[in-house]
């Protein structure tokens, strides 16, 4: 790994989607900075990844619901690597229930980790995306930012903000030629769905690899053509879902 090549940082990496991505972006010659609140998963993670140097991943046990999170994170990216090409804002949590039923408690907790959290990074990472070549944002949304689920009121609030955020800072940022996506995945099998969706058969779910492969795709089209937002549905959905 060298100086030259370019660096990522991924939110939520510890397992799950997150972990994907990170596999996927360390093949592609990515240096990475691996983001969540356990060490252990991270470093499972950074064993995954095509090249452990110490140099080439640094691991951030950071707590994303605090609101100084986002800038000592960018600050490491900062100091660590000089540089960064590319934010993954992934990480997120779910809490599932009537819309009587939340307490103010969870709606800080969710609305401070699925939207605070990644619109103060992509704040705080502008400078170092604006240096970067190809810089680029891609954000890990969902089909509840689209379509409506009974009992996920706080969750849909949460990535209807993450939906909107990342459509106006696309528009923001274009200029600067910084990409701004939108990934929205149906049901993954991660531990998050395994919570709300028990019923759902786990052979039916779209695995971690395949929404890694779509953020692969997205990055790899440095053409004229930009594809602001991909919606993935489980093959045994009804098409056009939303
Ligand atoms: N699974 C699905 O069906 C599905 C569908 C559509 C969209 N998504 C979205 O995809 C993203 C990844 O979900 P997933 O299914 O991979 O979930 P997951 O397996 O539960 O992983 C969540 C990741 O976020 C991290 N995280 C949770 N709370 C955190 C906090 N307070 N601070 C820092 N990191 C935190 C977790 O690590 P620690 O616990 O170590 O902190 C973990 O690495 C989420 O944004 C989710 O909303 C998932």
């Amino acid at each position: 790994m060298t100086h030259q090549h370019p660096v990522a940082l991924v939110t939520g990496a510890s397992r799950g989607i997150g972990r994907s991505i990170a596999v996927m972006l360390s093949k592609q010659g990515f240096r990475l900075l691996l983001v969540s609140r356990g060490l252990e998963g991270l470093e499972k993670t950074a064993r995954l990844c095509a090249d452990g140097t110490p140099e080439g991943i640094v691991l951030s046990t950071e707590d994303l619901t605090q609101s100084e999170a986002p800038r000592r994170i960018i600050q490491r990216a900062a100091e660590t690597f000089g540089r960064l090409d590319l934010l993954v804002n992934n990480a997120g949590a779910v809490v599932s229930g009537p819309i009587g039923s939340y307490t103010l408690e969870q709606w800080e907790g969710v609305m401070g980790l699925n939207a605070r959290a990644p619109f103060f990074l992509m704040q705080e990472a502008l400078p170092l995306l604006r240096a970067a070549p190809r810089g680029c944002i891609i954000n890990i949304g969902s089909v509840v930012a689209k379509a409506a689920y009974a009992d996920q009121s706080l969750y849909s609030a949460s990535k209807h903000a993450l939906l909107g955020m990342t459509k106006a800072a696309a528009r923001d940022l274009g200029a600067d030629g910084i990409r701004v996506h939108a990934v929205l995945p149906g049901g993954v099998n991660t531990s998050m769905i395994g919570d709300v969706r028990p019923d759902i058969d786990t052979s039916e779910l779209i695995s971690p690899d395949e929404v890694a492969e779509t953020v692969r795709f997205l990055l790899s089209m440095e053409g004229n053509a930009v594809i602001d937002e991909l919606v993935i549905r489980r093959a045994t959905k009804p098409a056009w879902p939303v």
